[in-house]
């Protein structure tokens, strides 16, 4: 297994930061996107019921009517690439049921066979105390894949700018999400800083580790 060195790791996540100006005459390669968006396929979540979307926004209009709806951010429509992150707005039987077949069809079980599992996310999800606030729950979901986007990024020497700055109801109502049982959680767009960005020299501002981790 080839791994890569610490030395990269944190070379690379000191260098991304939060691109304010992309160039637009940048694109990412189709092969570097596919693997970004293999980063998002790949992303954890709990139980793996993976309950979002991912939204490529390719049409330059759809392209500036988001933008439009994110107070004019010029990363919209300037980033190479754009997504938007939406989670599940609600979990049922059938949800779990899909799941739980995908699991067992893909690791060569018996349907049926994970009748426990099956039951142990309907008493917590779908009928459990958690079902009051599930959509919050699977928001938590999709920004663990934003995470994960954004790390990946930055270890291809991508540039990315997540962002909640937006009118996540207009965005659904654009993209005709409620319909299909999603809404826009943030978004993040993609591609390579522009040379004249300031912000990509502005110091990181974070606490001291001492401050945010403890050791027990
Ligand atoms: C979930 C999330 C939402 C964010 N929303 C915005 C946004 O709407 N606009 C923006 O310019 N930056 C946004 N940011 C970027 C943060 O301000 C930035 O990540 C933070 O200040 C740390 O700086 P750095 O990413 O450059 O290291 C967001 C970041 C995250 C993780």
């Amino acid at each position: 297994m080839t791994t890569i060195s610490i030395d990269t790791l944190l070379t690379q996540l000191k260098w991304r930061y939060a691109t304010k100006k992309f160039d637009p005459t940048r694109k990412i390669s189709a092969a570097t996107w596919v693997s970004l968006e293999q980063t998002l396929v790949l992303s954890p979540s709990s139980y793996g019921l993976q309950p979002y979307r991912f939204i490529v926004v390719i049409d330059p209009k759809l392209r500036e009517a988001l933008k439009l709806l994110a107070w004019g951010k010029p990363q919209v429509t300037d980033a190479s690439h754009f997504v938007v992150f939406a989670r599940k707005t609600t979990i049922s039987g059938e949800d779990v049921t899909k799941f739980i077949n995908l699991t067992t069809d893909s690791r060569g079980m018996p349907r049926g066979s994970l009748q426990g599992y099956y039951d142990m996310i309907i008493g917590d999800l779908v009928k459990g105390p958690r079902s009051a606030w599930v959509d919050e729950w699977t928001a938590r979901q999709t920004y663990i894949a934003l995470g994960n986007l954004l790390t990946a990024a930055a270890l291809l020497g991508i540039d990315a700018c997540p962002m909640e700055g937006l009118d996540p109801a207009k965005y659904d109502e654009v993209l005709g999400l409620p319909a299909k049982g999603y809404s826009t959680v943030c978004v993040c767009a993609l591609g390579y800083r522009a040379a004249d960005d300031k912000y990509a020299t502005a110091k990181k501002v974070r606490y001291p580790a001492e401050e945010l981790i403890e050791h027990r």
